[in-house]
């Protein structure tokens, strides 16, 4: 490395007046922070200054570039046929990759879906199948090759060779509040995607309570500039704008979450749920060159063909599939207070709540509750009665129900007038 081509303070102070940062100024800055010679207080006001003056189209593209730079890149042209993944920013209930995997390997398309753990109110991949007795979710770059040429669906957790810039990076947006940053999200997210070698790829960019992105023009930005950082690097991108005002399915925690996917690959399932999975699906089999009709991945959910490949890709990290999945020991109803229509049930506070009763993580070291979580029994727009269930809450450790009945009971309203105008599940497609 070529410590002194500049000087940090330079670059500091160019984004600090606006101007557009160069490809070498880029490439310095990230390589010199990945090796400790940008100090994290530089790095720190170097994002503020993003955020706060943002960069254009050509600089994120140089700063991805950089961040995929940082470290390995997988390759899986060696494979007998195509790729596709799919990334979502992140909700609540959002379990669409377990069933969504297996089902896209059905059509001959390899999946290679590299996750991570949550943190927060958001579950993590990781942690639902964690749920699943002896399921293993650490494996090689060879391991990853053979399953995806035996099974074609892997979900396991990304490798720490990809991207180790943004692992620094984000670790520092954590505790200097510039997470937030468009640029650096789209980049961050990108560069992970982009350095895991898929050929195709489909963002599931989430807008509303539950989401990363709370309004519709943030969400589009960040959707736009994703699409457009996946085709600068020869990608196939593709995003969804999709509803996350209200949780996805009718479960929320790890061990309840696989169990209703479970229900979507037996043919059955919240409609939701079944509808992301195969709006996802085709815009993933069109990407990787395998346009597949509507009617024939739904087919798949119901005949069988989809939980074939679950269970092979289960089996194939260590998984029994037999196993009954883990029950919460503890439960705590909360019925409605009066009759009428369920008007809004807010994601984030179903998110928060589950994550109080031990679903999430509040530091990386915890442990999670496989069982614990929220099983909803209605969803906006319902009729209800006064004293009906509207929703259980499960828990190995009960003096968590107290503060988790808090928020849940403030996260839901009831109106007297049947419920119009609530938003569409797929909002927009950006290309
Ligand atoms: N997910 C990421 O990987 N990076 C971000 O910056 C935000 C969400």
């Amino acid at each position: 490395m070529t410590a002194q081509q500049f000087d940090a303070v330079d670059i500091i102070r160019a984004k600090r007046d606006g101007r557009e940062l160069t490809q070498a100024e880029i490439d310095w800055v990230i390589n010199a922070y990945t090796h400790d010679y940008v100090a994290d207080y530089q790095m720190a006001a170097l994002n503020m200054a993003i955020l706060l003056n943002g960069m254009n189209r050509t600089e994120i593209s140089h700063w991805t570039a950089a961040m995929i730079a940082s470290g390995e890149r997988m390759n899986f042209d060696a494979l007998s046929r195509p790729t596709a993944d799919k990334h979502s920013t992140g909700g609540v209930g959002d379990k669409i990759t377990l069933p969504l995997a297996p089902l896209v390997a059905v059509f001959d398309v390899a999946v290679p879906q590299l996750s991570g753990r949550g943190l927060g109110h958001t579950g993590g991949t990781l942690d639902k199948l964690e749920a699943i007795a002896g399921w293993r979710a650490a494996l090689s770059n060879e391991e990853i090759m053979d399953q995806l040429e035996n099974v074609a669906a892997v979900i396991c957790q990304a490798g720490s060779g990809l991207a180790p810039a943004d692992r620094k990076l984000y670790a520092l947006r954590d505790v200097t509040g510039t997470v937030e940053a468009i640029p650096l999200i789209a980049s961050s997210i990108m560069s992970k995607k982009i350095a895991e070698g898929t050929s195709a790829l489909v963002l599931d960019v989430k807008v509303g309570s539950g989401a990363f992105m709370k309004n519709e023009e943030n969400a589009r930005q960040l959707a736009q500039t994703m699409v457009d950082l996946g085709k600068d690097a020869g990608v196939n991108t593709v995003a969804l704008l999709t509803d996350m005002s209200t949780p996805l399915g009718l479960t929320v925690g790890n061990a309840l979450e696989v169990r209703e996917s479970i229900e979507v690959l037996q043919g059955g399932g919240p409609q939701d749920v079944v509808d992301l999975t195969v709006a996802l699906a085709h815009e993933m089999l069109v990407g990787a060159g395998r346009a597949t009709d509507i009617d024939d991945i739904r087919a798949a959910l119901s005949d069988g063909r989809a939980m074939d490949k679950w269970r092979a890709m289960i089996a194939a990290q260590g998984g029994d599939n037999d196993a009954p999945l883990p029950v919460a020991k503890e439960q705590h109803v909360i019925t409605a207070p009066r009759s009428g229509y369920l008007s809004s049930l807010d994601a984030m506070a179903v998110g928060v709540s589950s994550w109080r009763l031990g679903a999430g993580r509040a530091r990386k070291e915890d442990q999670v509750q496989a069982g614990a979580g929220i099983e909803l029994h209605a969803k906006p727009g319902d009729k209800i009665t006064e004293g009906q269930p509207l929703m259980t809450l499960h828990t190995d450790t009960p003096e968590r129900f107290e503060r988790a009945i808090a928020i849940a009971q403030e996260g839901f309203d009831i109106s007297d007038d049947v419920v119009t105008g609530l938003p569409d599940l797929v909002i927009d497609r950006i290309v």
